[in-house]
Formats: structure tokens, C-alpha cells, sequence
């Protein structure tokens, strides 16, 4: 049996819909499944993305005393705010250490956009698997779980006298040399091996 002209048209149509179809589905799912990586990733590793305040961030790099001779990290650097105003405001070099790879991509664009190539740098990583000896400072907004996880590294990796300033969780069995409770700001300076 021949079919006529009009039918085998219908058929085809009907088949390149389906073809469309099956591609927006799988584009969708691609688009799910990359949305759902993206959020759940750094909650996965560690903590989520809950900004300092810029108030604080200032405050936070004054307390620490951070200057023109630093060199200070990030760690999980966020949007970059703190290793731009540390720049941008008090002269350091700066470099962020960050998990999430969308915030490394806004943070690499203000870096452009402010013209600090020269001064800050973001790196799409984990901080744990890093390395810090280049620090004279090093900022933490984490949790209490992962100070405890990255006391030894710390103590490890960083010179005498390099500071640590966290905002909002200590690190326990640590002395601060500086405190502001009312911001929750906490200075701890790295002894030298005895
Ligand atoms: C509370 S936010 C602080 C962001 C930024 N430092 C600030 O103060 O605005 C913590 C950041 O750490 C990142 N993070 C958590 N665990 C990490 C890890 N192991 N390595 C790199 N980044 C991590 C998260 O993706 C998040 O952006």
C-alpha cells in the first residue's frame, strides 16, 4: 500500500516534534541537574554563602590591621567583597579561595570591572586541599566545625605572627590577641613553633 504525499508529511512533522521534544527535555534536565549541583555543592563541603556585611568587612580588615605590606586570603571568599575592599581601601594583595563556581565568576568580573587584576585574585577550590603560606592574613566567615577543621592547617601552613581574623565563630583552644564582641570580631596571631 503507497501512502499519499499529505500522510508522509504529517509523519514527518510528527517525528521532528518528538525529536524537539526529547531535546528540551534533556535541556531542562541538563539545566535541573546543574542548578541542583550548584546550590547543594558548597553545602555539601561546607558552609553556604551568607555575606558579611560591608560594614563589617571594613571593620573586619581594620581590626586585623591590614595594610599596603599583606598579603591576605579568603577563605571561601564568596562574592569577593573582602579581598576587593582589602584592595581596593588598605593597599594588600589579596586572594580568595572559593567553592562555588558562579561566585567565582562574579567575583573574576568585579576584579575586571575595578581593575584589580594586578592586586586580587580568586581561585575556584577548596580551601581545605590549599595552601596558605603566602598569607600574612587570612579572613574566615565559616562555622565553628570547619575552625575546628582548619586549626591545624592553619598552624601548619602559616608563619609566626600571621594573623587570623574570623567574624562571627572562634577558634576554640585558641587565645585571641584582640576581640570585639559586639561585632564578633576575633583576632588570633600564629606562635612561632616552641
Ligand atoms: C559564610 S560565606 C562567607 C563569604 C565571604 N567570605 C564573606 O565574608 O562575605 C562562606 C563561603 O565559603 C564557601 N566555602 C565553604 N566551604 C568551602 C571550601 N571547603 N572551600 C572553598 N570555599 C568554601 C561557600 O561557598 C561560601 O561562599
Amino acid at each position: 500500500m503507497s501512502l499519499s504525499a499529505p500522510t508522509l508529511l504529517l509523519g514527518s512533522s510528527i517525528s521532528s516534534l518528538g525529536t524537539m521534544f526529547a531535546k528540551i527535555v534533556l535541556l531542562l534536565s541538563v539545566l535541573i541537574i546543574g542548578v541542583a549541583v550548584w546550590v547543594l555543592w558548597p553545602i555539601l563541603i561546607g558552609a553556604q554563602w551568607i555575606p558579611t556585611p560591608k560594614d563589617v568587612v571594613r571593620k573586619m580588615l581594620s581590626f586585623a590591621d591590614v595594610g599596603p605590606q599583606d598579603t591576605l586570603i579568603d577563605l571561601g571568599s564568596g562574592d569577593g567583597r573582602i579581598i576587593l575592599l582589602a584592595a581596593q581601601e588598605f593597599g594588600a594583595s589579596a586572594f580568595g579561595i572559593e567553592a562555588d563556581p558562579l561566585r567565582v565568576l562574579i567575583t573574576r568580573v568585579r576584579i575586571r570591572l575595578k581593575g584589580l587584576e594586578d592586586q586580587v585574585e580568586v581561585i575556584w577550590g577548596n580551601f581545605f586541599k590549599s595552601d596558605f603560606r603566602a598569607a600574612s592574613v587570612v579572613t574566615i566567615y565559616q562555622s565553628t566545625e570547619i575552625n575546628k577543621k582548619l586549626k591545624q592547617q592553619l598552624e601548619e601552613q602559616l608563619h609566626p605572627g600571621a594573623r587570623v581574623v574570623t567574624y562571627s565563630f572562634i577558634f576554640e583552644g585558641w587565645e585571641p590577641v584582640k576581640v570585639d564582641e559586639s561585632t564578633k570580631l576575633y583576632l588570633y596571631e600564629i606562635k612561632s613553633a616552641k
